[in-house]
């Protein structure tokens, strides 16, 4: 994301995106390859979409990297995303320094390997003061941080809760308001992915796989969001 210090100026409209990252499994397929290849060029995809992000001075990106669900899938699989996790976790601590990124990580931290959960604390606190938010979201789903979140406010002594409550104990607590959720891959559905944050954002779905998404798929999002007329509710 953003290596410059000095303020860019973002004609998006867009102060928070989130994207779904699906497909890799079936670009892998396509070219007869593991699903394990097809994650490997996601993660490339990723690091693409997040410099662009940065470059284009949105605020706040999230993605979706492994839900609670994605647990099931055959170990192989899950180890292989855990492996390029873990690289992208020794990476982003190596190169912390040259950018301007606050990295959060939306989850529960405590189902991964000691290491790598130190690893994310770690960055969490060396990158708390900077300016870009990049939310990895790992082990992460929607409803399970509402609940965490109300149960959280139960333990500190409220008796009722406001949305506002709510919002201040979410895991996205420091991001500002969603604006927009991408899906690659082709699927119409938010799968648990910032359920309580998209009840105002707009959705763009998009055939294309995640590891062929890239810059200019990411100005696609951004045209087609600036002709919608946003609401909020209201006429
Ligand atoms: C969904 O595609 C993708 C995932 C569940 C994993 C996402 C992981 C990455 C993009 C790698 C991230 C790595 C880093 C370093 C952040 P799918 O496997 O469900 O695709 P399919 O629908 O075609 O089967």
């Amino acid at each position: 994301m953003s290596k410059c210090k000095a303020p860019i100026e973002n004609t998006s409209g867009i102060e928070h995106i989130g994207f779904i990252m699906d497909g890799n499994g079936r670009w892998a397929k396509k070219r007869g390859m593991p699903r394990e290849y097809g994650h490997k060029f996601g993660a490339e995809s990723f690091k693409k979409v997040m410099e662009y992000c940065g470059k284009i001075g949105i605020r706040a990106v999230t993605f979706y990297v492994f839900s609670t669900e994605n647990w099931k899938r055959p170990q192989k699989e899950v180890d292989s995303i855990m492996d390029l996790l873990s690289g992208y976790l020794d990476e982003c601590q190596r190169e912390l320094r040259k950018y301007n990124i606050r990295f959060v990580f939306l989850g529960d931290k405590s189902v991964f390997p000691a290491q790598m959960r130190d690893k994310m604390i770690d960055i969490e606190r060396a990158s708390a003061d900077n300016e870009y938010t990049v939310n990895l979201a790992l082990n992460y789903g929607g409803r399970d941080e509402i609940v965490r979140s109300v149960n959280k406010l139960i333990a500190e002594g409220k008796k009722s809760v406001t949305e506002d409550d709510i919002s201040g104990a979410l895991y996205t607590k420091d991001s500002p308001e969603l604006d927009l959720i991408v899906r690659t891959g082709g699927d119409m559905r938010i799968s648990n992915f910032l359920l309580w944050q998209s009840a105002y954002a707009e959705l763009y779905f998009t055939d294309v796989l995640w590891p062929d998404f890239g810059a200019a798929d990411v100005d696609a999002a951004i045209e087609d969001f600036k002709k919608r007329k946003r609401r909020f509710g209201g006429v």
